[in-house]
């Protein structure tokens, strides 16, 4: 890695350091340091110099590094991060490449051209502006053990945010709201032969902040940025590693008791808990009341009828 890599690897690591550390640390003088900065900064690196404190980079830029060093040495999810500037979709990569990466691998993008969102719609993702990763992972079970592995995440992704927005809430199957708006939204991917899973791949993306131009025309609900539900400045690094970390924990307590463990965190935070509610299920509309989430993370229906048990479909909150 050259020097000046090395410089910006730091900067996202540390956030703010002193010229003197940052020298000691790479083994360079002072002004060696200096004339590498104005060198960045002519190259469009937008970097800092706080007087009496040291250098810091502007941007929130997206870094490997930065992430994998605030990860357990143990993390299975995250061993081998990778890092791009653009990509079709992180989900359509690693669906492509499953055969030759190891499980853990994580796959995170500044732009998506074509990302993708459930039920076949478009998810939109401008540089700077969102977070967007896949994570592959390889499970030894049959596919239809996996059904609940996204309400799963939605936990993890939950107990992540709720540290930086407390009103944060999920909404069955696997949205992240706050006060009906949309943060961030889960899509899993599998590929699988009767009764194996070969690969399954979770994309996740959230909106970190609002898009220059302004949210696009054609979204189908309210959307929110996460810097402005926080009222604060929110380092993609640091969310994606307190994510990867949460998912982590999470995703080797679904491998050996499955959904139990998550049922009541689910139902707890889950905004249309006891609510009368609204689910398409690629067939048509059921109504009725919801009345919990069965151990596969079916949504169980009070409708007219009798009770109903939907495994998948979108869910709409009715007054
Ligand atoms: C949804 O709420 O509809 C799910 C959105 C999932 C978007 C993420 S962004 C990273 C990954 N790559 C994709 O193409 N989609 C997922």
């Amino acid at each position: 890695m050259n020097t000046r890599q090395l410089i910006i690897d730091t900067l996202c690591q540390e956030g703010m350091i002193s010229g003197d550390r940052l020298a000691q640390k790479l083994g360079l003088s002072r002004s060696a340091i200096w004339k590498h900065m104005q060198r960045l900064r002519e190259n469009g690196v937008c970097i800092e110099a706080v007087p009496g404190r040291g250098y810091r980079l502007c941007e929130d830029l997206l870094n490997a590094g930065a992430i994998q060093h605030r990860l357990p040495d143990s993390t299975r999810i995250g061993r081998t991060i990778e890092v791009v500037a653009e990509v079709r979709s992180t989900n359509s990569l690693l669906l492509e490449r499953a055969e030759t990466l190891e499980d853990g691998f994580v796959l995170l993008a500044d732009k998506q051209t074509q990302g993708r969102g459930r039920l076949g719609r478009q998810w939109h993702s401008e540089p700077g502006q969102s977070l967007t990763f896949s994570v592959l992972l390889k499970p030894d079970c049959r596919p239809e053990q996996a059904v609940s592995l996204p309400l799963v995440v939605a936990c993890s992704l939950h107990r992540s945010l709720a540290a930086l927005i407390p009103a944060v809430r999920l909404k069955w199957p696997n949205d992240l709201l706050v006060r009906g708006a949309k943060l961030a939204g889960i899509l899993m991917e599998m590929r699988a032969e009767p009764g194996r899973i070969q690969a399954i791949v979770v994309g996740i993306g959230m909106n970190i902040r609002q898009p220059k131009q302004g949210w696009p025309p054609d979204l189908r609900q309210p959307a929110v940025d996460i810097e402005s539900a926080a009222g604060c400045a929110v380092s993609r690094n640091m969310l994606a590693a307190s994510c990867l970390q949460a998912l982590d924990e999470d995703y080797t307590a679904w491998l050996t008791q499955g959904f139990a463990p998550f049922r009541d965190y689910w139902w707890r935070f889950h905004l249309g808990s006891d609510r009368k509610v609204r689910v398409h299920d690629g067939h048509g509309y059921i109504e009725g009341i919801a009345r919990s989430i069965d151990e596969q993370g079916g949504l169980v229906l009070h409708t007219e009828t009798g009770i109903r048990r939907i495994l998948a479909g979108d869910l709409e909150l009715l007054p």
